[in-house]
């Protein structure tokens, strides 16, 4: 596996980096260690985790695997901002919230540092001073080596990026978007500023959930069973989202693009995000071994210009105002004036 530089910073992390929501939950302890034991033993050292993932039980499984393996080969991001108790003050973005954030996460995990500490997504309530502050803070203290953001708009994430620079803080060096053949609105706002920002892009549920494998063949109401679909208990939120003519037409054109590359759906899907501007690393999760060497089977290779063109095509989204303006933009930094 090759490495990328996370964002503006000198780290390097593995071009794909393991997602771990479904340890403790579809994954219990012992396979979850050997799935993060195969990810590491394939040159991975990128792991993704939230503190709310399995009420706190992923970051524990975490924990138990690095107090046995190198504290210092891995690079380990996590998450605050969700509930984690009952009390009113056990959510958001708040100083004393996050400080308590940390420091469960740090117990949980069994480590004195956090490398990427992201904010799971924008909290209306708090002041972006007391959030980016806090942040800033974290660094300076030694619990946390960088910070990024998730779930949030252009807007939200440009104007945290700037008070962050009018301060002289330490700046979030990452987003982590959904981003997928399936959810490319991320690219009208998001990417461009990412990449004009030089920030890492690291997409969430780059297999749509598995839907974008294909193996949801009768529709996702009639799922195949032992699937996130068929233990969901709101299936009707997978059939608002994938029963459309668009859906179908990424599967099909990825199981094309498979067929001609000679590779696997979940390859071909993870390979076309790889390519795409300011991507990092995309985060892939697997629920055992076969999936997970099958994921790691997305790198090393490259799908071609023409297949990239109809994968491109099937999953294109109605550009709207303002983002379809591109051209003019174009034309108006191409006026000669001087
Ligand atoms: N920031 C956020 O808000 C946010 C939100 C969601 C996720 N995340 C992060 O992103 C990571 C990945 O998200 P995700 O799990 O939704 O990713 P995904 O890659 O879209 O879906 C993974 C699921 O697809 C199925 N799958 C994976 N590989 C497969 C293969 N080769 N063949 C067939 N099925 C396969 C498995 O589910 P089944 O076996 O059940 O079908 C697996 O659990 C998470 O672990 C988490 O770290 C972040």
């Amino acid at each position: 596996m090759k490495f990328r530089r996370l964002g503006r910073t000198g780290v390097l992390v593995s071009e794909l980096c393991l997602g771990t929501m479904t340890f403790g939950w579809q994954v219990e302890e012992a396979p979850s260690h050997g799935l993060l034991d195969r990810f590491v033993d394939a040159g991975g050292n990128f792991l993704d985790t939230a503190n709310v993932y399995s009420d706190g039980k992923s970051e524990e499984i975490i924990g138990k695997w690095l107090v046995r393996h190198n504290r210092e080969g891995v690079v380990l991001a996590t998450k605050a901002r969700f509930r984690t108790g009952d009390s009113v003050n056990d959510l958001g973005l708040s100083r004393k919230h996050l400080y308590r954030a940390v420091r469960d996460s740090l117990r949980r995990l069994h480590t004195d540092y956090i490398d990427l500490l992201q904010v799971h997504a924008w909290d209306p309530l708090t002041s972006l001073e007391e959030s980016f502050g806090t942040l800033h803070r974290l660094v300076e203290d030694g619990l946390v080596r960088y910070i990024g953001v998730s779930n949030y708009r252009g807007w939200q994430f440009e104007k945290a990026l700037q008070l962050c620079r009018s301060r002289g803080w330490n700046e979030p060096v990452s987003l982590q978007p959904q981003y997928s053949l399936y959810a490319r609105a991320t690219e009208f706002e998001l990417i461009p500023m990412c990449a004009a920002e030089n920030i890492a892009v690291l997409p969430w549920s780059p297999l749509g959930g598995g839907y974008l494998t294909g193996k949801y063949k009768n529709g996702v109401r009639a799922p195949p069973s032992g699937t996130r679909i068929a233990e969901s208990n709101d299936v009707e939120f997978y059939a608002r989202r994938f029963e459309n003519e668009r859906a179908n037409r990424i599967v099909k054109a990825v199981e094309t693009a498979a067929r001609e590359a000679g590779k696997t759906t979940a390859q071909v899907a993870l390979n076309w995000l790889l390519s795409r501007p300011a991507v990092t690393a995309p985060i892939i999760g697997a629920r055992n071994i076969d999936q997970l060497n099958e994921n790691l089977g997305s790198t090393g290779w490259s799908l071609s210009t023409d297949q990239v063109a109809a994968l491109d095509r099937a999953s294109e989204i109605e550009v709207t105002y303002p983002y379809d303006r591109r051209a003019e933009e174009q034309q108006s930094s191409d006026r000669p004036w001087a």
